[in-house]
């Protein structure tokens, strides 16, 4: 169990900033590499041609270690969407086949499957959340012969219902189907191992639970899929784009391993060594750690919140980080407000009051949340 790491965060004490899934808040140390980062580019004199090769590797390398990757493997992307829109790119699909999708998946996850479903005249299949809660076993029914793509998070970003990624990735490869994981909700606080689940492509945004800067994020592409086409036409993943004075010397290869993905401008000044400091502070606390101590918080707060007559889902069945509270005639609508004067923020999605602590909340937040809703419910 890590202790709190509130003193690391410029968080007031009156605030109870239960929100992670929404935006995780910089800590003093990546605000630091921000501000200097910024100050860098006052200076370009100071950046030379090697700068926008060192640092995209540093954070390659960073990010493949959360998941097990090498560093190989991994393309710098800016948002989800992105890396979910190079994935349907270049994964076949067609006519009759489907793309499996979650009832309610964040739609950086869907659109893209939408769009490819359409052209080749397959069929989107959306699983529905059953009542008893167990989502992996209406996805594992929902994938059959006809499956080519499934397309899931790790958790539900409603309540956190969490997916059993192992299992869907073994059903997948026996039904020849390709694996496209969407983990910003859930990469640096929920273990996950690519050399056990095997996606082809996995995506993250680093803004939430990896506190990192906004417009920053990762996408994992399994080897088989490296020799894939980029959505861009992005002159620094050609091979030889170390050498400035001979850009115009066109080349058609590409960098070798995920490289060719990488975003333009993906060298960015301003927000890669803040990334570097976040990425560097997840590692150092341990994702494993961070689990468990997220775990115990929400247990905590599921328990309290029972005896006010909320439910949440069973421990078992949702992501240690996240917890969903359902009230029992739905969520009053002054809630989020009379919440937001008592200093608590949390958000509502879909039927569930969100939840979302990270290492920089204290037993006084927890305090000022029940209070809070206590005060709203009375
Ligand atoms: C599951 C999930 N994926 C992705 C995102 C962000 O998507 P993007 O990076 O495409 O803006 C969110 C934001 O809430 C999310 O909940």
């Amino acid at each position: 169990m890590i202790p709190t790491q509130r003193h690391l965060f410029d968080i007031p004490e009156d605030i109870a900033y239960l929100n992670c899934a929404y935006l995780g808040p910089l800590s003093n140390a990546v605000v630091a590499a921000g501000r200097g980062a910024a100050d860098r580019k006052a200076h370009p004199w100071e950046i030379s041609s090697e700068d926008f090769f060192t640092e995209t590797e540093v954070a390659r390398a960073l990010f493949a270690r959360i998941i097990n990757a090498s560093e190989e493997d991994i393309a710098i992307i800016p948002a989800a969407s992105y890396g979910v829109s190079v994935a349907a790119r270049n994964l076949p699909l067609a006519r009759g086949e489907t793309v499996v999708l979650l009832e309610e998946q964040f739609p950086s996850n869907v659109y893209a499957w939408r769009a490819s479903a359409d052209e080749a005249c397959a069929q989107v299949v959306t699983v529905e959340r059953p009542p008893d809660g167990d989502l992996t076993r209406v996805v594992l029914d929902a994938i059959d012969e006809r499956t080519a793509i499934v397309a899931l998070p790790h958790c539900h970003w409603a309540d956190g219902a969490l997916l059993d990624l192992v299992r869907i990735g073994e059903r997948s490869r026996e039904l020849g189907a390709s694996l496209v994981l969407d983990v910003t909700q859930s990469c640096g606080v929920l273990p996950l191992d690519v050399q056990i689940i095997r996606p082809d492509y996995l995506v993250s945004a680093c803004y939430k639970w990896l506190l990192g800067p906004y417009n920053t994020g990762f996408m994992y592409v399994a080897p088989q899929r490296q020799d894939g086409k980029p959505i861009e036409y992005n002159w620094r993943a050609r091979t030889g784009s170390e050498d400035f004075a001979g850009l115009v010397n066109y080349k058609d290869a590409y960098l070798p391993g995920a490289r060719r993905f990488d975003v333009g401008e993906c060298a960015n000044f301003h927000t890669l060594p803040a990334l570097i400091a976040a990425l560097e502070q997840t590692l150092q606390w341990g994702v494993p750690e961070i689990a468990i101590t997220l775990a115990a918080r929400n247990v905590g707060i599921a328990e309290r919140a029972s005896t006010l007559g909320l439910d949440s889902l069973n421990a078992d069945q949702r992501a240690g980080h996240f917890l969903g509270l359902r009230f029992p005639e739905g969520i009053p609508a002054a809630l989020l407000n009379s919440l937001k004067e008592a200093g608590v923020y949390v958000s509502v999605r879909g039927s569930s009051l969100r939840i979302t602590p990270h290492l920089y909340n204290d037993d006084a937040d927890v305090d000022r949340l029940m209070d809070a809703l206590k005060f709203a419910m009375a």
